[in-house]
């Protein structure tokens, strides 16, 4: 791993010190870089449907929020001053930035959401506000002024399409140049102001809220669960009230919902499926002529294969998920694939074992033939 990345600390070091408990600092956390795309090829991609983005104006107490996709002609009758441009999972789409995460692996990718990148003219910012995940705003080209506040007060001014903090009062700031960085936990208060023009790249890392959790999981028993039996009264004798739920009655319905348990296995089943779904927003882009599984097997062997960046592949024990779904490889499998989860690619000796799971992956886009 990059030494500088985490200003010389050791991965366990940040994590014991730094992850999710105080922010950190880093210039020149990674040397020579100033960013993966020039504005004019980031505004493009803004124009994209399949491309999440928004376009930020305003400072103070007046703020705009419009979401994308934004035309040329949006951005010509745009001010000189105070506008950012947000383009979300530009990993999804940029095969360096895809790269870039492969420096934050010391990370688990269950963990991982997406790199987002902001460009922004001079006093363009989002405003003061708090994150609800973990952060690193690595700076690309141009210069940005961060000012953060661990305050308490974390109220938000009203009638906002953004959340903005209603009284912000930064503690530290520091202006950051290509290639620093600066890592925050959740519910730091931050107030990021371009100084030129400039693009900051933010790797966020995904917190599922306990109600989205409880949520989803609710809705995985329900494709999943089967109970046997109906409610039955034999022994029904005349009602009081015809018009009252009796005690009988509740106590029976009461043991039938009380069948639906659950165990580790199920929540593991859940939470790879729950966490390797792509986002509604990705849509993945099949070979137009696939290669037959004989003509893919000799191709992938000779080179080896690699993820898509919009696949998501996990594992838990000997439970394998991607993109949504489950499965259970042969043992002689797993290795390979546990190696392909880890790197997000697979050389060409280790290929073999894995190309009839493999193929129609590659036919439904979630994997390639790895390039050269
Ligand atoms: C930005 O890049 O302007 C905003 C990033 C953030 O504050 O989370
Ligand atoms: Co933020």
């Amino acid at each position: 791993m990059l030494k500088t990345l985490l200003g010389g600390l050791s991965p366990a070091r940040f994590l014991r010190e730094y992850w999710h408990k105080r922010p950190l600092l880093i210039r020149n956390a990674l040397p020579g870089f100033a960013g993966l795309i020039a504005p004019a090829e980031l505004l493009q991609l803004a124009d994209r449907d399949d491309i999440e983005s928004r376009l930020i104006q305003g400072q103070g107490q007046h703020w705009r929020l419009d979401h994308g996709p934004f035309a040329a002609r949006d951005f010509r009758r745009l001010p000189k001053t105070d506008w950012t441009l947000l383009v979300q999972s530009i990993n999804h789409v940029l095969p360096e930035a895809d790269a870039l995460l492969r420096h934050f692996d010391f990370l688990p990718h269950a963990r991982l959401d997406d790199v987002m990148v902001s460009y922004a003219v001079p006093g363009g910012s989002v405003g003061p506000h708090v994150d609800s995940y973990d952060v690193f705003l690595l700076q690309g080209q141009g210069h940005r002024r961060w000012q953060i506040s661990l305050q308490e007060d974390l109220a938000l001014l009203d009638d906002m399409p953004l959340k903005i903090l209603r009284r912000f009062q930064p503690q530290e700031e520091w202006v950051l140049g290509p290639g620093d960085m600066l890592y925050l936990p959740p519910q730091v208060a931050h107030h990021g102001v371009a100084e030129d023009h400039c693009t900051t790249y933010s790797i966020g890392f995904r917190a599922p809220a306990a109600e989205e959790l409880a949520h989803a999981f609710l809705m995985h028993l329900q494709d999943t669960l089967t109970l046997e039996g109906r409610y039955a009264d034999p022994d029904l004798v005349v009602p009081r009230h015809a018009g009252e739920i009796s005690r009988a009655m509740l106590t029976q319905i009461e043991a039938m919902i009380a069948r639906i348990q659950w165990n580790t296995r199920d929540i593991a089943d859940f939470t790879g499926r729950y966490l390797s779904d792509p986002k509604p927003s990705v849509f993945f882009d099949p070979p137009d002529t696939p290669l037959s599984p004989a003509a893919f097997g000799k191709r992938a062997m000779q080179r080896g294969v690699a993820l898509d960046p919009r696949s998501r592949l996990l594992f838990s024990g000997t439970q394998f998920f991607i993109n949504g779904e489950s499965f259970s490889p042969a043992s002689a499998q797993r290795a390979a694939l546990r190696q392909l989860a880890d790197t997000r690619q697979l050389a060409a000796p280790r290929v073999q074992p894995l190309l009839a799971l493999l193929h129609p992956w590659y036919c439904a886009g979630w994997l390639g033939i790895a390039s050269a």
